[in-house]
């Protein structure tokens, strides 16, 4: 989960080291009991896991249920029309059902088949450092709990949508899984907070919002785009500009609204070529190589995600 998600709903650990899943009034789940207590037993289970453990099977309720097939067959209509080519190979082989909640240890294990990418639970924010990091194991960190069912479509956290549809199915590619892995590799040279902040903003704009031109038309592969039913709807409506390092890291953006600008590869193959040369060769100094100064850049997005107010899918 995000730094930006904690807006919406932080997670508080009482005394006795129980979490607490605390609701905004904004919040879909504000003043509904049983979906609280429902996201309390979640993050339990997650703060309980260890490095090794199994994943924890949820006890997801109708609800849930209802929701993610709402949810995931509407994405996946838009999928067909909208993602790359490589993304929609992707979903045919990871063959994620539309009529229940996975379990994230299902999901994960024939992820593990695929590219060796494997889910490890999260109960909430996980640290930029060691989120990134452990992609270079090919260990995603994964949030377990369904958005609320009073809106399908919509999520202001990463909930298991955003990390399974999203994220999960471009890493059932193995070209996109190699991309992955190569940012987290990156990640663990970038020593210091602002060159760890470089990496997080590359991924932002490619892994998260990227977009590539497949025969002279803008395709979605970031995770975020797959899986927001509303951006997924609208990201050609953005300024889609060229691949550009530098531009990345001084956008200023907007995490609670559709992103207003995007950045397009020319291929599949172009993408691996900028995102393999700026992640292999990426570490502490390549703020200062590239001429960025702390005045030129603003605030990086935490971790993978934004949290929106008005649209479908989180981040
Ligand atoms: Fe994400």
């Amino acid at each position: 989960m995000s730094k930006e998600a904690q807006l919406f709903a932080p997670l508080v650990i009482d005394s006795e080291g129980n979490p607490n899943v605390v609701f905004t009034p904004d919040h879909p789940a504000h003043g509904d009991p049983e979906y609280q207590a429902h996201r309390n037993y979640v993050a339990a289970l997650a703060l309980g896991h260890r490095a090794g453990d199994l994943v924890p099977d949820i006890a997801y309720r109708p609800s849930d249920h209802a929701c993610w097939k709402e949810i995931s067959r509407a994405l996946r209509t838009l999928q067909s029309e909208y993602a790359a080519t490589e993304v929609r190979e992707a979903i045919e082989r990871f063959d994620l059902p539309t009529d229940h909640v996975p379990q994230l240890s299902d999901t994960s294990a024939r992820l593990t088949e695929l590219t060796g990418f494997r889910f490890r639970p999260a109960a909430g924010i996980v640290p930029l450092r060691e989120f990134y990091g452990s992609l270079a194991d090919r260990t995603f960190n994964a949030t377990q709990f369904i958005r609320h069912h009073s809106q399908p479509l919509f999520s202001p956290e990463p909930d298991m949508v955003h990390e399974v549809i999203g994220h999960g199915t471009t890493m059932a590619s193995s070209r996109f899984a190699e991309l992955y892995q190569q940012a987290g590799e990156a990640s663990r040279r970038a020593t210091t907070e602002e060159s760890l902040q470089l990496v997080s903003r590359v991924f932002w704009f490619t892994l998260e919002y990227g977009v590539l031109k497949e025969a002279g038309e803008h395709r979605a592969y970031g995770a975020s785009l797959l899986s927001a039913y509303g951006e997924l709807q609208n990201f050609r409506r953005a300024d889609i500009r060229p691949l550009d390092v530098r531009a990345m890291a001084t956008h200023r953006y907007d995490v609670t609204s559709y992103q207003s600008v995007l950045f397009a590869a020319d291929s599949l193959a172009h993408l691996e070529d900028f995102l393999g040369d700026f992640f292999s060769r990426a570490d502490t100094e390549t703020p200062a190589r590239l001429g960025l100064t702390p005045a030129s850049r603003t605030a990086a997005p935490a971790r993978q995600t934004s949290a929106r107010r008005d649209r479908a899918a989180t981040h």
